[in-house]
């Protein structure tokens, strides 16, 4: 039965991993997968996360199954992250969280979901958008479709093209937005067009799914669930999918959640049955670890604010990057305008390059981006951005850009 199937060719970014870690260039820097890394080029655990983990070890008494709803705790906790205080507080009953395993998680069994009260209908897609996102919704029988997102002439925000075509969509559509840090491309729509965005949402009637994978690396925890408040103050319902992945750096343990908004408490109640089902038929239970551990930073005062301080202190690095590279590539003399760096925020940016600079930078200098030319910005550090520019302007300089 299997002996006919082929072998695929590798993920776009797990790819480019696999050949970074058979590069033996002492000098090669991975700028491809999303992962957060510090000025040593590692990815470090946070101190509330290593510090919870202890209690939680000392704590645990048992590994019977949690049962479907997975940490109750981590539930209402991370629920109160991602709509804020005043919102989980007025709006608690009609919101449902349920973790999963990973962002990724949340992703597909909101697909789930979708195609189970819509079968066979279209999820709508920024253009670009993450790769993943392109698999997992047909993967649960959806269709996908694209709105226009990022221009890369400006590199900037499409936004009068976008709204027109979310315009045309409605009440049978599905509609993904990244809540910000937006992956790949870096650029988040600004307060005043989430605004407009969401007035939208409401008057055509579609349903928002918003990808919230980077809360705390954009602006702050508070400011960067915006898109998520203003579609719940406007919309009757909504699919939030988060990751716990890059704001609790616990990217292995696999902690994400997804929360649904409905009209009515009773109608929550029964949406939060048909994920329970979703989920039993998929994983069967959801794993504890992770969860717990947030779960303790989330209901400790001391270790919250550690963790909130670790937040910022991440994000500030990536934005200090941002600005030092463009300084560096000025420095260098390259004559093309990267200053759109600085204006774009979170761990990605496309920088813009050929396939053939990308191909370049990867053979001739160890530096190893995804073919877009998307980079991760925190793999960026005092000891490789030198190297980088430069490589870049020998690069930019024989393709004679
Ligand atoms: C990325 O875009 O690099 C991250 O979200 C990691 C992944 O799984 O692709």
């Amino acid at each position: 039965m299997l002996d006919h199937l082929k072998a695929l060719p590798p993920d776009p970014i797990l790819g480019i991993l696999a050949a970074y870690k058979l590069d033996t260039n002492p000098r090669k820097i991975d700028l491809g997968i999303g992962v957060y890394r510090d000025e040593s080029g590692e990815t470090p655990m946070l101190e509330s996360v290593v510090r919870a983990e202890k209690i939680m070890i000392a704590k645990q008494t048992s590994k019977t199954y949690l049962g479907p709803p997975g940490v109750t705790g981590f539930n209402s906790a991370i629920s109160r992250l991602i709509f804020g205080e005043a919102l989980a507080e007025s709006a608690g009953d009609r919101i449902v969280t349920v973790q999963t395993p990973g962002g990724t998680g949340a992703l597909r069994v909101a697909a789930d979901l979708v195609q189970t009260a819509n079968p066979g209908s279209t999820v709508w897609m920024s253009d670009p958008t993450w790769g993943n996102h392109l698999a997992i919704f047909p993967a649960a029988g959806l269709k996908n479709s694209s709105y226009p997102y990022f221009d890369k002439a400006s590199n900037a925000l499409r936004f009068d093209d976008m709204m027109a075509a979310l315009a045309l969509r409605g009440p049978q559509d599905t509609v993904l937005f990244h809540a910000c840090c937006h992956n790949p491309c870096g650029v988040s729509p600004t307060p005043e067009q989430w605004e407009k965005i969401t007035d939208l949402a409401a008057e055509r009637g579609f349903l928002p799914l918003v990808d919230m994978a980077y809360q705390g690396f954009e602006n702050s925890l508070e400011e960067d669930n915006l898109a998520v408040r203003l579609f719940s103050e406007k919309c009757p319902e909504l699919i939030v999918a988060s990751s716990c992945s890059k704001n609790f750096a616990v990217y292995r343990d696999r902690v994400g959640a997804i929360s649904i908004l409905t009209k009515r408490a009773e109608q929550s109640a029964a949406v939060e049955t048909v994920i329970h089902s979703l989920t039993r038929k998929n994983y069967s239970m959801p794993p504890a670890h992770g969860p717990a551990v947030i779960d303790i930073i989330l209901h400790d005062a001391g270790l919250e604010s550690l963790w909130r301080e670790e937040v910022k202190s991440m994000r500030q690095r990536i934005n200090g990057l941002r600005g030092e590279l463009v300084r560096k590539i000025a420095e260098q003399g390259i004559e093309r305008d990267f200053s759109f760096l600085q204006r774009q925020s979170g761990m990605f940016s496309f920088m813009g390059l050929e396939v053939s600079e990308v191909r370049a930078l990867r053979d001739q200098f160890s530096i190893y981006t995804v073919d877009s030319a998307r980079v991760n910005i925190a793999s960026l550090n005092e000891g490789n951005m030198d190297y980088f520019v430069q490589s870049l302007a020998s690069v930019l300089s024989s393709s004679g850009h």
